[in-house]
């Protein structure tokens, strides 16, 4: 029994799409969340740079006493997941779950994965789908406005810009025969109504935030890390840039309202 909080973060409001999962299955855990909104978007950013963010990130999650850490990003989790494997802390990413979750769902072997740009370069998603099937056939497709789009609220699937940007990123997918699509960025879900109207009913989405969440509640289970009987959640979010925004888009990601103050922390001061 571990009445400590889970730590998570992302490079800004994606990860809230995780915390909404992690807070369904467990709710009695408390959970410290980073988005770190003053550097977002990640996935355009050098593999130094992502890791250093990852460095920070995560010793400012240390600092807060987190029993486990889960990089709710998958930008994170495709660069920088060797930092989060040597943090001294019960660590996960969003690869494994997210692959064994569309190895379970696809009849046809054919998956698509949708990621920012760091990401599909880093060819992290296809390489683990392959570890778990190397029949599988992975075809890969960058989308880097989707993550702006999200954190300024763009997001309204009857928007006619939201319209014209899935459908050009996701016209990539046409006759390749996919019955599964990877959403392997944590900020998609929230783009998930227009991304689902374009690929059909015949291929299913995998949200990577929720089966990374499903995943962390197996790992503390088995690490007898689960919060004790009757323990009462006590949530805080930090962002490291305006608190404002972040309350109302937040609420967007979570699907209720925040119910903690979200407080600035100044990230560049954490050892990089
Ligand atoms: N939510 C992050 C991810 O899952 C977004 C990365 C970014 O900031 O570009 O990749």
């Amino acid at each position: 029994m571990d009445n400590r909080p889970i730590g998570v973060f992302d490079s800004g409001l994606g990860g809230l799409t995780a915390v909404r999962e992690l807070m369904q299955v467990l709710p009695q855990e408390s959970i410290v969340y980073f988005g770190d909104t003053g550097r977002v978007p990640y996935g355009t950013k050098s593999a130094e740079t992502i890791r250093k963010y990852t460095r920070q990130d995560i010793a400012f999650l240390k600092t807060n006493g987190v029993k486990m850490i889960l990089a709710a990003c998958g930008t994170v989790s495709s660069v920088a997941s060797e930092i989060g494997d040597a943090c001294g802390l019960p660590f996960t990413g969003v690869l494994r779950p997210t692959a064994e979750a569309a190895i379970r769902v696809t009849k046809t072997g054919k998956i698509g994965v949708i990621g920012t740009q760091a990401t599909v370069s880093s060819g992290s998603y296809e390489r683990h789908v392959k570890a778990l099937d190397p029949k599988a056939e992975v075809y890969s497709c960058a989308c880097p406005l989707f993550v702006p789009f999200v954190e300024n609220g763009v997001i309204a699937p009857e928007d006619p810009m939201v319209r014209l940007v899935v459908e050009r990123y996701l016209h990539y997918f046409d006759e390749k025969g996919i019955d599964t699509l990877i959403l392997g960025c944590t900020h998609y879900p929230i783009l998930q109504e227009s991304i689902a109207a374009v690929m059909g009913d015949s291929v299913t989405l995998i949200n990577s935030g929720r089966e990374a969440a499903l995943h962390c509640v197996e790992m503390l289970r088995e690490n007898g890390q689960l919060c004790g009987e009757g323990a009462s959640p006590c949530h805080q979010f930090f962002v490291s840039d305006q608190v404002d925004g972040f309350q109302s888009m937040a609420d967007i990601c979570l699907g209720h309202a925040v119910d903690a103050a979200v407080r600035f922390i100044d990230i560049d001061r954490y050892p990089a």
